[in-house]
């Protein structure tokens, strides 16, 4: 077995070093060493208490996630943290960087804590869809309470140190040298002979949730919105109920078992599969990671307009300086004042302090003069969508900027190509896709033109990062992957309210699949008059023989573009964003439906939710043959980020690979018969299905 466990002596104490990079997590080897460490420290007769702690840069960061899923070889995480709980030399966790899930359960099984300021506790697994299965729901209200604990375990979020100080899970902060500082700590528990704080065996901490059982049911109430649809944080709630309810024994037993109806459930598949999705993302087969990026100091941003002003934002809140470029005074303004209220917002929110936003709102610098791009490292446009204005901007940025400036398009349905081609270096030219509103949605796509660089991307993709966004890499295409997507996605919801669904039936069965909103609550938050004028636009590139539901242009032709005229896909009451259904859009669609000869019909619920989501999948099949997206799980990521796919299914991709893609591809077969050329199978879908294979066994067109 690899030696991944090492035990040594530092006078009257027996240090225990994990020491299985990168992150110390707990395998197999990592368990059966701890146990036989403590085997040698109790054996050690001139060691009068243990240390425990991590080589490298952290404490055990975690259970070993791939091996969740697989037979468990012993000994369990659980058996190895009562060893050590029930040790009759006092053990002390030393914690550094991030303890976290079985991590934080190994160091509630010491009697003691000590931690350097910077390190970090929690319990992440909620994230996954998990609890924490190795005691951490039944010692951590044993420690500290039980509505703490339940902040911790049913959020993950992660605790710095001094917080988690100050609830009690850490004993001691630990000033300089974590070894030192801990083995001294040791000493002195030995040397006075404090008594040994077995967790497990202490009950004080849950007399108040003893006799105040509904703590419990208002912390359900209070995550009930957020937690909508997902089942972890709700059985984590079990979990530490059954702490209080239960002996410690059975609390642990009845813990596993939840821990296990989660592990089955396919939401912790999906949300596991969104995990790794993620990091997947960041890989770039033919831009390895040490491929040269450009040094990004200064930005800036042309247009002022509802997407200039959130990325401007993104630069300022990462402290890079940016200049926004407008082309009137009026707007730029008018962009500037939305800056400033998005961050008095949530400086009033207690979620910025004034300074800070001080500091945020001086890196923007707005102005009318184009010569002030002159020394940006890189641009991102965010004019109107409009070929004919965008390559009029990158002619004169061309014109204008240094070498190596990254010039970057906020497009989010042109040709980057075309826009590229108004410069001499097109190899600069790259697309950012931002998501509205920029400055909260984590999402980015970034468009690889035919003649992006490399190094342009491995920049893009490295500022990306450093602004606090999930990205994902896609091909130059109308719409790219994610609103390319969408667009059968929103026909089809047109089409089924034509055929007789109302759009509140549509939007409460997307709703109820787990989604924030339903396609038409959306379009009119969107706005209707978006894609109004790209359909008018002579830039838009869609094949034009395709029918479109002509009601959402004859609501903008009525002036209904959304909520911020009142009026849409629904009518609203001023000043309020709920949704009422409106009979006029009713005759509306029954007129339009008249017109094309439509016999209307009850529309089912199940017969929306295929007709919204597969085209997702079927165009997403189209995406990754083409290249457009690197790997399905990238699409996934998109979905996630920018679409608020419910996470608990794992995206499009992933989601339909649960439902089996021979089921999917019949059902878009049989609606291709009825419905039409919209409805082609993507061949990549049918030779999937064919072969009995998922989209996870897609491995690249090779292109
Ligand atoms: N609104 C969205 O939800 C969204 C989402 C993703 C991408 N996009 C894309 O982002 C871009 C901007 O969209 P928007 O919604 O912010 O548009 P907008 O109309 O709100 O803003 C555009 C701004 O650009 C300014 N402008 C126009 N020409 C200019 C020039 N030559 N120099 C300087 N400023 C100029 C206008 O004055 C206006 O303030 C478009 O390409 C759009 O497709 C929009």
């Amino acid at each position: 077995m690899a030696d991944v466990v090492h035990y040594e002596r530092d006078g009257a104490v027996g240090v225990i070093t994990v020491d299985n990079p990168p992150v110390n997590a707990l395998s197999v080897e990592v368990r059966a060493g701890l146990v036989d460490a403590l085997a040698r420290g109790l054996a050690d007769a001139g060691a009068a208490a243990l240390v425990i702690l991590g080589a490298g840069r952290t404490f055990i960061a975690g259970a070993d996630i791939r091996e969740f899923g697989k037979p468990l070889t012993p000994p369990d995480l659980n058996e190895v943290i009562g060893r050590i709980e029930a040790s009759p030399k006092p053990v002390i966790a030393a914690l550094h960087g991030t303890a976290l899930g079985g991590g934080l359960e190994v160091a509630l099984g010491c009697h003691y804590r000590g931690a350097v300021v910077s390190a970090q506790v929690g319990f992440p697994e909620v994230k996954l869809g998990l609890l924490p299965g190795a005691g951490g729901t039944q010692r951590l209200p044993r420690l500290i309470g039980v509505e703490p604990a339940l902040e911790i375990i049913v959020r993950g979020d992660p605790v710095p140190a001094l917080k988690a100080h100050a609830l009690g899970i850490v004993d001691e902060i630990v000033p300089g040298d974590l070894r030192a500082g801990a083995v001294e700590f040791a000493a002195r528990v030995a040397a006075e002979k404090r008594p040994l704080r077995k967790i497990g065996a202490s009950d004080e901490k849950l007399l108040a949730a003893r006799s105040n059982p509904a703590v419990f049911e208002t912390f359900r109430t209070g995550i009930e919105r957020q937690a909508r649809g997902y089942l972890a944080p709700f059985k984590c709630i079990e979990a530490v109920q059954a702490a209080v309810t239960l002996p410690f024994d059975a609390g642990l037993r009845r813990e596993r078992e939840l821990f296990v109806e989660c592990l089955l459930s396919p939401q912790s598949r999906a949300q596991i599969h969104a995990f790794f999705a993620e990091r997947e993302a960041t890989k770039i087969p033919d831009v390895p990671k040490d491929t040269p990026v450009r040094l990004i100091k200064t930005a800036a941003v042309i247009g002022a307009g509802t997407m200039g002003g959130g990325i401007a934002m993104n630069f300022a809140n990462a402290g890079i300086p940016v200049t926004v470029v407008e082309a009137t005074a009026e707007a730029l303004d008018r962009g500037l004042a939305v800056v400033r209220k998005n961050y008095a917002a949530t400086a009033e929110k207690g979620r910025l302090s004034p300074a800070e936003m001080e500091r945020r709102t001086a890196l923007i610098r707005g102005t009318l003069d184009f010569q002030a791009v002159a020394d940006a490292d890189v641009v991102v446009e965010a004019v109107f969508e409009d070929m004919g204005v965008k390559k009029e901007v990158f002619a004169k940025l061309d014109r204008t900027c240094t070498a190596g400036a990254i010039l970057a398009t906020n497009t989010s349905t042109l040709d980057v190509d075309e826009i590229a081609s108004a410069t001499a270096r097109p190899g600069s030219v790259i697309g950012t896709h931002f998501f509205s509103p920029a400055n909260v949605m984590r999402l980015l796509e970034i468009v690889r033109g035919a003649r992006t660089a490399k190094e342009t991307i491995a920049t893009a993709a490295e500022l990306a990062r450093r602004i606090g966004k999930v990205w994902v890499l896609a091909g130059n295409c109308d719409g790219f992957i994610g609103n390319r997507m969408l667009a059968g996605y929103l026909r089809e919801a047109e089409f089924l309210v034509e055929e007789g669904a109302t759009p509140a039936q549509v939007d409460r069965v997307i709703y109820d699949f787990g989604f924030p909103m339903g396609p038409f609550a959306m379009s009119d938050l969107a706005g209707l008059d978006v894609g109004w004028r790209i359909r008018k636009g002579k830039a838009h590139r869609r094949p034009k023989d395709l029918r479109d539901s002509p009601v959402a242009d004859r609501l903008c032709e009525q002036g209904r573009f959304g909520q911020k005229t009142g009026a849409g896909w629904y009518r609203y009451e001023k000043g309020s964003r709920t949704p009422i259904p409106d009979p006029e859009v009713e005759a509306l669609v029954a007129a339009s439906a008249k017109e094309q000869g439509l016999t209307r019909r009850a529309v089912g619920d199940e017969e929306i939710l295929a007709r919204c989501l597969y085209p997702l999948v079927n165009e997403g099949a189209r995406i990754l043959e083409e290249g457009i997206a690197l790997r399905p799980s990238d699409i996934d990521v998109i979905y996630l980020h920018g679409y608020g796919f419910p996470r608990y299914r794992g995206g499009p991709m992933f989601w339909a690979d649960t439902l089996g893609l021979k089921r999917v591809y019949e059902e878009i077969a049989a609606y291709h018969r009825t419905h039409g050329r919209h409805w082609q199978p993507a061949p990549l879908l049918r030779t999937l299905a064919e072969q009995g294979q998922s989209f996870r066994d897609f491995k690249g067109t090779g292109a």
